[in-house]
């Protein structure tokens, strides 16, 4: 069965071909990103304007890729939740479109469960020694979906049954890298600029403080049951952008250009900064993460969204060798349609089918705040 996934929850738009679940026949990815990078951050109005504008094409580009018409499709999936609403709106309306001038099936699928699905997927053969495929890892395992929105740990049964077991109180993760990075002027993304930038710095350069939750108290000696696997990113936010502030008071004796202001940093400073905020941030979810492993007794993390790039976290998680941690191809980390077909695959297959009038919703279903 060859589905069609369509992925618009963000800035992403997107579209892909996957045959029976598992392989990728196309995978087109338009990335609104210097739309967005005057403004640091996703304007919610132009991302929808450009999912409008470019949703046609992209189908039709993942269509062209996969070397099929629009007759070889078999059924189609969309995200339609979480994400912004308008952008999710257009590429779950197109998809509704598509089934229906097609008569084929359409299902509605949740973008954070398809991040999950990532490592099902195989990636096209790029020719002689490319790899092969990995297997995927068995249920159940631990899931850790960190990306713009979401900071997600949770326990997961099958494709479609997850138990959250942690999320962040305030922040997501990635959102605090793309605040930190805004805010101190290093560019948009936030996530990849830093990650770049950390690798020629110390991280022990600053101490920023790991949030409180879940720790023993008089009353809960234990610690916090209901925050056990909870995240907080805003006090590692505030105290990093505290930081800038700190450069104008005490220059550092490593700083060439103490002076305040944007722009004003040594590279070391700039480095040093990234570097230990990066620390801290991952420290914040392997925290979490491994009081769920010991808890759990599950030793399989499947890993997703976009922060699941980073490389100090791939590496301080590749330390751990009684764990088997699933990090997806970069290309699968981020936003696709591959990921969206994938999952639909699963649905359609079992035979369920979203209605024609399904909605999208800016929501995580069972999410726990
Ligand atoms: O999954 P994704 O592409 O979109 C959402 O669903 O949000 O994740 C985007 C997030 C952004 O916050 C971006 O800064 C972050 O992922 N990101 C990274 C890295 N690459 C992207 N964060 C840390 N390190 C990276 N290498
Ligand atoms: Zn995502």
């Amino acid at each position: 069965m060859k589905v069609l996934g369509i992925e618009s929850s963000c800035d992403e738009c997107a579209a892909a071909v996957v045959a029976d679940g598992r392989e990728i026949l196309s995978n087109v990815v338009a990335t609104q990103i210097p739309f967005h990078a005057a403004y640091n951050g996703v304007v919610p109005e132009i991302a929808s304007r450009k999912h409008t504008e470019w949703i046609s094409g992209v189908a039709a580009g993942a269509l062209e890729q996969a070397g099929l018409g629009p007759g070889d499709i078999d059924g189609v999936a969309a995200t339609a939740r979480p994400g912004l609403l308008g952008s999710l709106l257009v590429g779950l309306n197109f998809a509704k479109a598509f089934a229906w001038a097609r008569n084929i099936p359409f299902i509605a699928v949740d973008h954070m469960l398809a991040h999950l699905y990532a490592p099902r997927l195989v990636l096209p053969l790029a020719g002689p020694g490319t790899p092969a495929a990995a297997i995927p890892p068995d249920y159940p395992f631990l899931g850790l979906l960190v990306s713009g929105g979401h900071s997600i740990i949770c326990r997961v049964e099958g494709f479609d049954d997850i138990t959250v077991l942690g999320t962040t109180v305030d922040d997501a993760v990635g959102e605090a890298f793309d605040k930190v990075s805004k805010f101190y002027g290093f560019g948009y993304p936030g996530g990849a600029v830093i990650d770049q930038l950390a690798g020629a710095g110390d991280s022990g350069a600053f101490r920023f403080p790991l949030p409180q939750l879940g720790k023993p108290s008089r009353e809960a000696p234990g610690g916090d049951p209901s925050h056990r696997y909870d995240l907080s990113y805003s006090g590692l936010k505030t105290a990093v952008t505290a930081q800038l502030e700190q450069f104008r008071v005490k220059p550092r004796a490593k700083a060439t250009q103490p002076e305040f202001g944007h722009g004003m940093l040594s590279e070391a400073d700039k480095a040093d900064i990234a570097a230990s905020f990066q620390k801290t941030a991952v420290e914040i979810l392997l925290r979490s993460l491994f009081r769920a492993i010991e808890d759990t007794g599950l030793r399989t993390v499947v890993t997703g969204g976009g922060v699941a790039a980073n490389t100090y976290l791939r590496a301080r998680l590749a330390e751990k060798k009684d764990l088997r941690c699933v990090f997806p191809p970069l290309e699968l980390c981020g936003d696709n349609g591959a990921m969206i077909a994938g999952l639909g695959y699963q649905y359609l297959a079992r035979g369920d089918r979203s209605p024609l009038s399904t909605t999208a919703s800016a929501r995580v279903r069972a999410f726990k705040h």
